[in-house]
């Protein structure tokens, strides 16, 4: 039996600890308190320990944290405002400076625990600070455990771009316990399921029908999925890092739905933002229509998606819906090459094409429609 405390919740579950360890991603599924988090806690305990959290991580789980692993007691604690602002250089800059006037050295440990935003800001400080701090992931987000915290991208916003700027360097360890879902706001975890979606999308037919089925059935109860769907979903992005740790071929499938998912969370960020894995919904709907504007995918997958969107989350605020106001941020999106903005097509689900592209005038056309 394995108990969350938090001063907002008692959560008592059992769970086996389903257990990965690659090449690229090692990783814990399950209650911490049975992973191999205390042994490898144990292997710093000469060493300083520091935690990185947000407002919200430190007032629902880093007491948790603190009160079940003893090594802990004396960890330093770093506390960020939570929310996509604080994935940029000024908090990077903050935090180099942090660790270098406490004389952390390369063998002194950082732990994440947080949602994306502190995983990809922590490790991309990690990962450069004496060019590689030891570092461990503590996702407490649905999205971040599905998907921010496993693969090695490490990074920050710049100049109103997304990630512009990063590492790909994989974290020593990942231990995911469901527990912390807990706390997790309801919109955050519905976020979540948008990059659910994209997995569910990447695996084939089978995952897709569940996940929809399971997916509506949450929405309406406002109910968690089980912790055996999120372990298949998990799988999906960790077979694929496996794969091509550095994106050179198949892992470019995970940029479904993120080329024009990314230009939405962008555009919005300054007057209307939204969240991350809803920006990645209404960028897989999106990027479908396009699919199958271009032939790539028949008009009945592409609807039933798009319908699937449009029936669980909110609409794109208007400024997202207009063509050339995504411009500037497709311009700068990573994958472009001969001025020609790339993006994954999803043909079927299970099947996809990479490197395809699209322009204006296609992009004009879905977002009308
Ligand atoms: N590195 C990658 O491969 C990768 C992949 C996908 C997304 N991302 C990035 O991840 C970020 C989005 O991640 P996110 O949705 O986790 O955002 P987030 O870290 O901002 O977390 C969402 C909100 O939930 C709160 N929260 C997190 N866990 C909680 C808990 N257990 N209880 C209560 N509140 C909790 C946070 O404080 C925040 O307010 C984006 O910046 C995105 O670009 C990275």
């Amino acid at each position: 039996m394995h108990s969350l405390h938090s001063p907002n919740f008692i959560y008592f579950y059992t769970m086996a600890i389903q257990r990965f360890q690659g090449s690229s991603v090692q990783l814990d599924f399950g209650p911490l308190t049975e992973s191999s988090f205390p042994q490898k806690l144990a292997q710093f305990s000469a060493q300083k320990i520091l935690i990185l959290v947000d407002e919200n991580t430190q007032q629902h789980c880093l007491e948790y944290l603190l009160t079940s692993f003893e090594q802990l007691a004396h960890a330093e604690v770093i506390v960020l405002p939570p929310g996509e602002e604080t994935k940029s250089i000024d908090y990077a800059l903050q935090l180099w400076e942090l660790l270098t006037d406490y004389e952390v050295s390369k063998k002194d440990l950082l732990i994440c625990l947080g949602g994306g935003v502190v995983s990809d800001l922590g490790a991309f400080v990690a990962s450069t600070y004496k060019r590689g701090l030891n570092c461990i992931l503590l996702p407490t987000s649905l999205l971040a455990m599905i998907d921010a915290a496993i693969g090695g991208k490490n990074g920050i916003d710049f100049k109103g771009y997304k990630n512009l700027i990063g590492t790909i360097q994989q974290p020593d360890y990942i231990y995911m316990d469901p527990g912390f879902l807990h706390s997790l706001p309801w919109p955050e975890y519905l976020s979540g399921l948008g990059e659910g979606l994209k997995h569910s999308l990447i695996s084939g037919l089978d995952l897709w029908q569940h996940y929809k089925n399971d997916v509506a059935f949450a929405i309406e109860n406002k109910q968690q999925l089980s912790t055996a769907l999120l372990w298949e979903l998990i799988q999906v992005k960790i077979n694929i890092v496996e794969q091509d740790p550095f994106e050179i071929g198949v892992r470019q499938v995970l940029n479904l739905g993120h080329t024009l998912g990314h230009a939405f969370e962008a555009r919005c960020m300054e007057s209307e933002p939204i969240a991350h894995g809803v920006a990645v919904a209404w960028g897989l709907a999106y990027e479908a229509q396009i699919a199958q504007a271009q032939g790539l995918l028949d008009q009945d997958a592409a609807q039933e998606l798009f319908d699937f969107v449009r029936a669980n989350y909110s609409a794109l605020p208007e400024i997202a819906q207009d063509a050339m106001g995504l411009v500037p941020f497709l311009n700068q999106d990573k994958k472009n090459q001969d001025n020609r903005w790339r993006y994954a097509a999803l043909k079927s689900p299970g099947s996809y094409l990479l490197n395809q592209s699209f322009d204006l005038a296609q992009l004009k056309a879905v977002l009308k429609s």
